[in-house]
């Protein structure tokens, strides 16, 4: 395989087009068979479900190229599942786990090309992702979609890479207590827009949500979970069911356990004792494990004692970890890796 010739190591967190996506439509209470397409353009009806309601959901994952030359893709059938879990909520029809997978599988081989090579530090990212398709003017489901998915070489999520991050603590609320958060659904982006728009302008990389009924417990990002180290090296992770379950949270959970031999825990984290920790995490496909230095609590500034130039000690094991997990270089629990070419 002749990979492309671009410049792997500097590429940022974009959208570059590739020659082949998965497509498959959703009518008469069935998907059809499905296949791949040079087409990356979506027509639709004016009225479809989609552009009047937000019916959609999507999932994040990532392929990477190992140390020993493999093309591998990092525990899809928990995206899988977890789309089946969005689509449930959204009232749209789920694609099965099976076609998922053979939707990743296709699609990554058909641009292998594309795939990042070892040690670049980028991966191809792919986006599954679903719709309704269908014209819809009474608030209701659609009754047709389509399930798409393409891939797209990528670098960091946050520009500079591993240097760490200034966020804060949000003023707007991302998610209601017995709302959408868990789920992996368009609209709680949408939402999330103007306020990361504005965190930018403030000179913000991100904002971390508080829980909406107390705003006292910490949840997570726009994009990410977030995770803590304490002073005596625990692991603490939010516990929320308005949180996203992140598959690299739960991942790193395992490996602090399994790998590290580190306690965890995994509880309701509070706004007031964020100061008391020694290191801080966003941790998600797109952002991996990005360290955060500071985070801004109105005027309160809690800077971590690993700083703002290096990531903390104990998140740069978490990270080498599970990066060489990922890479093949070390084994991994059962599962967790597909191989596709
Ligand atoms: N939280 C939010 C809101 C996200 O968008 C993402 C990204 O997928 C995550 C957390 C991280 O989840 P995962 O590790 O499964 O990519
Ligand atoms: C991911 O990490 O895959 C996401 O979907 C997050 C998004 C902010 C890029």
């Amino acid at each position: 395989m002749e990979r492309n010739n671009i410049d792997w190591s500097n590429l940022g967190f974009g959208y570059i087009q590739t020659e082949l996506r998965y497509v498959s439509n959703y009518k008469d209470g069935q998907w059809d068979q499905g296949g791949l397409t040079k087409d990356a353009t979506v027509t639709m009806n004016e009225c479809a479900g989609v552009l009047q309601y937000a019916q959609t959901c999507f999932e994040g994952l990532k392929a990477y190229t190992t140390a020993d030359g493999r093309i591998v893709c990092f525990r899809p059938d928990l995206n899988a599942a977890r789309m089946i879990d969005s689509c449930l909520q959204l009232k749209m029809p789920p694609f099965p786990e099976e076609r998922f997978l053979d939707a990743v599988r296709q699609t990554v081989k058909a641009n292998a090309h594309w795939v990042p090579p070892y040690g670049s530090g980028a991966s191809l990212y792919i986006r599954p992702y679903m719709f309704g398709s269908n014209p819809v003017i009474g608030v209701k489901p659609a009754t047709e979609y389509q399930f798409r998915l393409f891939v797209t070489p990528v670098g960091p999520y946050f520009k500079g890479g591993v240097k760490p991050l200034t966020v804060r603590i949000s003023d707007l609320d991302r998610a209601a207590p017995r709302g959408t958060g868990h789920i992996k659904a368009g609209l709680n982006y949408a939402m999330s827009l103007y306020n990361i728009v504005d965190a930018h302008e403030q000179g913000y990389d991100e904002n971390i949500y508080v829980d909406s009924a107390t705003r006292t417990y910490i949840e997570e990002t726009g994009g990410a979970n977030i995770i803590f180290i304490t002073k005596d090296g625990k692991l603490v992770t939010p516990k929320s069911d308005t949180i996203l379950p992140s598959i690299t949270r739960r991942s790193i959970v395992q490996v602090a356990k399994d790998y590290l031999g580190m306690e965890v825990e995994e509880r309701p984290v509070a706004l007031s004792e964020i100061d008391q920790f020694a290191e801080c995490g966003l941790c998600g496909t797109a952002a991996v494990i990005s360290p955060v230095g500071k985070i801004v609590d109105h005027g309160r500034e809690i800077i971590f004692p690993s700083g703002m130039n290096d990531m903390g000690p104990v998140t740069k094991k978490l990270y080498d970890t599970l990066r060489d997990i990922q890479m093949g270089k070390i084994t991994s629990p059962d599962g967790w890796i597909m191989e596709i070419l």
